[in-house]
């Protein structure tokens, strides 16, 4: 059975710290960093020439979550930093399989992330053309926020969709995942877990990585019906 994978968000990590910041989750999969233009969300966070010192320090394998508008233009030049992973929003693309297309040229993973609202039906003959699709379950923008229970559907959509196609697209699901909420979003098909306040907000990040680990992969392995 393929185990969970668990991608802390640095937006709840202390700024000024960021390198000592990303030592302490570097047990987890990949470190999550969600860069926002104050367009696309109301919160403006960082840009490309921080991402790209975080990528040169970063033990572990960036998965950039761009909340900015104009992905089409700005997302292939995170894709060109060396990132193993870059999300665009589906909202903010007007040629998304040609931008997925793209971004696996340059060598990332090719994410695609749909708000809370966004259906994901309009996109599924699209699905081969990425290797992640992240379904927020909150409306993205801030940390700290509570977990929206109306995405399930979504993803239980999403998942029944990827296994009938028998394309390889993870689904990640990103906003207020704590070690509850973690069991009914991988209960429903996700495999990818963003936690920003569960993480830094923790006396232990690493103790508390474990924990969701722990329990993503419990609730994986009885969804599988495997011991
Ligand atoms: C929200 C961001 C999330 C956020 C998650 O727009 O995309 O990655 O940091 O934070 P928590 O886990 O606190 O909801
Ligand atoms: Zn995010």
């Amino acid at each position: 059975m393929k185990s969970c994978c668990i991608n802390p968000s640095i937006l709840s990590a202390d700024f000024v710290n960021l390198e000592a910041e990303l030592q302490r989750i570097s047990t987890a999969d990949a470190v999550h960093v969600d860069v926002m233009d104050n367009h696309f969300v109301p919160n403006l966070t960082l840009g490309l020439p921080v991402v790209q010192r975080i990528q040169a320090v970063s033990p572990i394998p960036l998965d950039a979550h761009l909340m900015i508008a104009d992905a089409d233009r700005w997302a292939p030049g995170f894709a060109d930093a060396g990132l193993a992973s870059v999300t665009f929003h589906a909202e903010a693309s007007i040629a998304p399989v040609k931008l997925a297309r793209e971004l696996r040229q340059r060598g990332a993973k090719a994410g695609m992330a749909l708000r809370p609202a966004t259906p994901v039906e309009p996109y599924l003959d699209m699905l081969p053309e990425l290797d992640m699709l992240l379904i927020m379950t909150v409306e993205p923008g801030f940390g700290g926020q509570a977990f929206l229970d109306l995405t399930l559907p979504k993803i239980r959509r999403a998942k029944a969709a990827i296994d009938g196609s028998g394309v390889g697209v993870a689904i990640q699901v990103d906003g207020g995942i704590t070690e509850e909420t973690i069991l009914r979003a991988a209960e429903a098909g996700a495999t990818v877990f963003v936690a920003g306040s569960a993480v830094y907000g923790a006396d232990d990040p690493a103790a508390a990585i474990t924990r969701l680990r722990e329990e993503g992969n419990r609730m994986l392995r009885s969804a599988t019906g495997i011991n």
